[in-house]
């Protein structure tokens, strides 16, 4: 079987941190969340993968993931000239698939589960479709699935105002060639969009059978900072505590952490995990961290709190300052200059002080 990862879109309830890169590379536990999905599929043991790369900076998904070697797969790139939607992204896949099944990860799905069973499941049955379902608790914001209570699909619509279960359809697809032909019958919907969900229904009135899997533990379709930080708490929840750094007498630790390495906690600093700080990292002066934050490599923090939080690499923070459900982005500096405020803020920047 071959993959197909998206990558593409606006990424526009992320802005301002999209205008510098696609949304799917922004990290949650300190990797790229588009990480997460090749993973999964790796570890499925599908190595053949094609990623969905479109907009201005597509070339920074081409730098981080090269041929896919260092991630232990093979990468071919796939350009959409516009977001037009997943089933016209799926669809420009189509000699890359050839004859064989592929599975179909949108970049920004984070879930605990692997996928490997869900794969092997549908590489040996005869269904022309599988998704996977989780429930959730508002069904009328998600594509919903009308299920037969024996593995398979009976109806799947966009956003129903009377949903007939809370069954939403993840951004995991398991297809067949069959869906190409599908895929140029489709309309644009009222957004503009060649939607899966349309795809996926079609499917179903043209006779084709779709089994279904369902989630029981953590997805998350990671659309706005709110998602993010949730991601980025379950993730460092579930990692293993590394401490490969150095720590002076004096620090307060308790829970979950890891430290790269290379990093120094010093005297006075109070960690409460879960807590991810990345290598050559320097945390010092009256700082307390935790829980849920991820520190990026190459970060220096003082005198400050943070919680609930997501601090990329080359940051530097010395300032008595409280950051709660915050993402700093890349090489930002926030310091202390006395009482008046000197900040340069970017278009669409969010400081709520
Ligand atoms: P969305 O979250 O629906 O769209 P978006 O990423 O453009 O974000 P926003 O709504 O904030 O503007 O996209 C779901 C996933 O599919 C995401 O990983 C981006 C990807 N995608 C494509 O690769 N091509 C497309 O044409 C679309 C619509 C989405």
């Amino acid at each position: 079987m071959k993959g197909i990862i998206l990558h593409g879109g606006y990424g526009t309830r992320l802005r301002p941190l999209t205008y510098a890169r696609p949304k799917q590379l922004l990290p949650i536990a300190n990797i790229p969340m588009s990480q997460y999905g090749l993973i999964s599929l790796k570890n499925a043991g599908i190595t053949d993968v094609a990623v969905i790369i479109g907009g201005d900076n597509s070339q920074k998904v081409k730098d981080y993931y090269g041929n896919g070697e260092k991630f232990g797969v093979n990468i071919s790139y796939v350009t959409q000239d516009e977001p037009k939607g997943i089933s016209h992204a799926i669809g420009l896949c189509e000699s890359f698939i050839g004859n064989e099944k592929f599975v179909v990860f949108l970049g920004d799905n984070i879930l605990l589960k692997e996928i490997t069973e869900s794969v092997k499941d549908f590489e040996k049955s005869d269904y022309d479709a599988k998704i996977l379902l989780c429930e959730v608790s508002n069904p009328s914001q998600f594509g919903i699935a009308d299920v037969d209570g024996n593995g398979m699909i009976k109806k799947i619509m966009e956003k129903p105002k009377n949903p007939p279960t809370n069954l939403a359809v993840i951004g995991i697809y398991f297809l067949t060639p069959v869906i190409f032909g599908i895929i140029k019958k489709l309309k644009p919907s009222w957004r503009n969009e060649l939607e899966i969900t349309d795809a996926l229904q079609m499917l179903l009135e043209s006779n084709h059978k779709i089994s279904y899997d369902t989630i029981t533990k953590y997805w998350k379709d990671t659309g706005t900072v709110d998602d993010i930080i949730d991601a980025n708490k379950t993730i460092l929840e579930n990692m293993t505590p590394v401490f490969e750094g150095k720590k002076d007498d004096g620090v307060t630790i308790n829970g979950k952490i890891i430290v790269g390495k290379n990093s120094m906690i010093k005297k006075g600093v109070s960690i409460t995990g879960p807590v991810l700080i990345g290598d050559n990292c320097v945390i010092e002066g009256v700082s307390k961290i935790g829980p849920n934050v991820s520190v990026g490599n190459n970060a220096h923090i003082q005198n400050c709190t943070i919680e609930d939080s997501i601090v990329m690499d080359g940051v530097t923070i010395d300032c008595k300052i409280t950051l709660s459900k915050s993402i700093v982005s890349y090489n930002s500096r926030i310091t202390w200059k006395g009482e008046k405020s000197s900040i340069i803020v970017c278009e669409d920047s969010k400081l709520e002080l």
